[in-house]
């Protein structure tokens, strides 16, 4: 017998992806190239040198995938437009068959009961907007708005959640400041240019789905608890500036209308002024808030980590995922109920959930055992179901990942998939972790173990 924790009638059970991770055909039918696409070709930007060039094959195998979700139950799919495929120079001319792709996905998810949500920018800005600055350039906001509106316009009559940016912070901090994603910069006055012009686009992006009828839109953001290693002052003050700079950085200006002090603190001069004009447009009210959530960190003060001088501690005797995040479930539900306590009663979905293992090797056919999965998705969801309990308005679950994907510049090593993928035959093989998965979503509640 299985202890189930119950969840709410209509909870949201899904699964997430994103348009460069899992489509491959990056150029097809007239799109143009993204950020991402130049990257990855870049020689020495990704493990490997691995591009999104057919990842997972998507483009072309929509409706096999669709089938995947529908068998699993899912009742609600995250995934993104590629908004080079939809406006080939990032603005301006429609590109009638990148638009249809989506169109057709949205069907697709429709007829299975799927309800679609859908994630605007999932990191792969139109490479021709990267030459005139890209999100370094004020006019983003209107590029990004303009191309809202031609989404709404599309798929709005079928869409249940529209996301604004996924991840602004990583955008900010991996694309600008360290280099280690797309756009490859390492520019530390650009950083802070970068966030704010994501908050400007998300308020104008977020105004224009609301002016066009679209009801249900918000933001991603990625949240970390940190931890001080220590009650030595300096490891609290470096804990106190890596939250600012990581939970607090895009969400006080949304709720609140300002930047947290810290900031200013942090990277001096280089941290620009913001209007009252763009506070405005950075204010529009989410209709919910999407959080990503992965691991916490335990932080200690580190002379050699500029600009924040903050570094995780690695925590002896803990699980570690393949991509080195401790497993820490309790902290799902901290972050939760510090949103909710902070910035007020929003409705929250968790729009990416997942962990990273080795898993064993595919054999014919075979469901793959990926333990490890089922035991973080089985603690997460509980961690979930804890925070209904202590009433947060929680209305949804997305597991990253549907697929093993392509896993940014960390190329297909790291698989986070409910789903195996052979990278060389197309072939998906469910994992435990679906079979527990659909099992949650048949239950409508946090299946505890058996
Ligand atoms: C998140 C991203 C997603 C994926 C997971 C593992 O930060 O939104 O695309 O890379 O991490």
């Amino acid at each position: 017998m299985s202890d189930v924790i119950p969840f709410p009638m209509g909870f949201l059970w899904g699964a997430a992806t994103s348009a460069y991770q899992i489509e491959g055909s990056p150029l097809a039918d007239g799109a143009g190239p993204s950020i991402w696409h130049r990257f990855a070709h870049t020689p020495g930007m990704t493990a490997n040198g691995e591009t999104g060039d057919v990842a997972c094959d998507h483009y072309r195998r929509a409706d096999q995938d669709v089938r995947l979700m529908r068998d699993l139950g899912l009742t609600a799919y995250r995934f993104s437009i590629a908004w080079a495929r939809v406006l080939p120079a990032g603005r301006g001319r429609v590109n009638a068959p990148g638009l249809a792709f989506y169109d057709r996905l949205t069907d697709l998810l429709v007829a299975h009961g799927i309800r679609p949500v859908v994630t605007l920018y999932h990191w792969d800005l139109p490479a021709a907007l990267d030459d005139e600055g890209g999100w370094i350039n004020r006019d983003v906001a209107g590029w990004f708005a303009d191309y809202a509106v031609v989404m709404v316009r599309a798929l709005g009559d079928r869409v249940a959640l529209w996301v604004t940016l996924n991840e602004p912070w990583v955008v900010s901090d991996a694309g600008y400041l360290h280099g280690v994603h797309a756009p490859g910069h390492r520019n530390l006055p650009e950083a802070p240019v970068v966030s704010h012009n994501l908050l400007r686009a998300h308020g104008a992006g977020l105004q224009a789905i609301h002016a066009e009828g679209g009801r249900q839109a918000g933001l991603v953001v990625n949240l970390e608890p940190k931890i001080a290693a220590s009650e030595r002052p300096e490891d609290i003050a470096a804990t106190r500036r890596a939250d600012a700079y990581m939970n607090r950085q895009f969400l006080d200006p949304v709720f609140f209308g300002r930047f947290p002090d810290e900031l200013t603190e942090v990277f001096g001069p280089a941290w620009p002024a913001c209007s009252e004009a763009d506070f405005g447009l950075i204010r529009e009210p989410l209709d919910f808030l999407g959080i990503n959530y992965y691991t916490r960190a335990v932080t200690r003060h580190d002379p050699s980590a500029p600009p924040l001088f903050a570094a995780p501690t690695p925590q002896p005797g803990r699980l570690y995922t393949a991509t080195n995040w401790e497993v820490c479930a309790p902290a799902l539900t901290d972050v939760l109920t510090w949103v909710r306590d902070r910035y007020g009663p929003v409705p929250l979905y968790v729009t990416e959930n997942g962990a990273a293992f080795h898993d064993p090797p595919q054999v014919d056919g075979a469901l793959v055992e990926d333990p490890l999965r089922v035991a973080y998705f089985q603690e997460h969801l509980a961690a979930a179901g804890r925070a209904l309990e202590l009433g947060v308005d929680l209305r949804g679950y997305f597991a990253w990942s549907l697929l093993d994907n392509y896993e940014w510049s960390a190329g297909y090593d790291k698989r986070f998939g409910l789903f195996h993928v052979d990278f060389e035959t197309q072939r998906r093989t469910p994992k435990a972790s679906a079979r527990y998965y659909r099992e949650v979503i048949r239950t409508n509640g946090a299946v505890l173990g058996s």
